[in-house]
């Protein structure tokens, strides 16, 4: 399975800690955002990673982290991100890269306190379709919201004013090679971006998507609050644990 991390984007929501610099260079306690992602994916025992930058800075995602030795990785794999398409756009760009393998996907301002071991081996069993992670939060109408019905997710809704449920989908997301095709039908939602919403709204309807609730605490770091809790959740016992 490939591993691909979606690091591009303006981080128009972190303006003006934004305007130099990719969200994703931002410290979270102390380390640079992008190492979360990186980890959750290596520890994971995903190795064949692309990095899918943006912005004006993109240059210094290689300088910060050349062919990823800091995570006794040989090599990296970078690609970049012309503007704010969204992240289902930002995912197209890699389908030459994953040909036909089994992809897992990973937001860059997502961090998590445990692994997705046990998912990344049941979704290689399963063989087709796509699964996501679900997390109990108490605000869902920040994410994408998953309703369940008779132990199967039956839809989800991106950023619901009147949210049905309380369970985000979380920005780690595993497909099958179909999922490029899928992203070619999609039209820009009301922000103008390409959703990864629909994408697994495609999977349901196809019968093939799975899920599985994440262990430990999760948190994106895209919003000044969200980045500051990242940062005392990081400090006060770790992250991207491997027990
Ligand atoms: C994105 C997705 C959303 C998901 C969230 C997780 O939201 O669209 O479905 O719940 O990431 O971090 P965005 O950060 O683009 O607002």
């Amino acid at each position: 399975m490939k591993g691909i991390i979606l690091a591009g984007g303006l981080g128009t929501r972190l303006f003006p800690l934004t305007k130099i610099t990719n969200k994703h260079l931002l410290p979270v306690y102390d380390r640079p955002m992008i190492y979360y992602p990186i980890e959750t994916l290596v520890n994971s025992g995903i190795d064949d990673i692309m990095i899918v930058t943006g912005g004006k800075k993109s240059g210094d995602f290689l300088s910060l982290l050349g062919n990823g030795s800091d995570f006794g990785l040989k090599h990296l794999n970078y690609t970049y991100q012309v503007g704010e398409g969204g992240i289902a756009d930002a995912l197209g760009l890699c389908e030459h890269w994953a040909g036909k393998d089994p992809i897992c996907v990973i937001l860059g301002d997502n961090l998590i306190e445990r692994n997705i071991k046990k998912a990344v081996g049941d979704f290689k069993a399963q063989g087709k379709g796509a699964k996501i992670m679900l997390k109990e939060v108490h605000d869902p109408e920040r994410f994408g919201v998953a309703h369940l019905d008779g132990g199967k997710v039956s839809s989800i809704v991106e950023k619901p004013k009147d949210p049905q449920s309380n369970l985000a989908v979380i920005g780690i997301y595993m497909y099958d090679n179909r999922v490029f095709d899928v992203i070619k039908t999609l039209e820009p939602s009301d922000r103008g971006e390409l959703e990864i919403t629909d994408v697994n709204n495609w999977f349901i309807k196809d019968e093939s998507m799975t899920y599985e609730v994440l262990d430990g605490w999760w948190t994106d770091a895209g919003t000044f609050e969200s980045l500051h809790r990242s940062a005392g959740l990081v400090a006060n016992g770790g992250a991207n644990k491997t027990d």
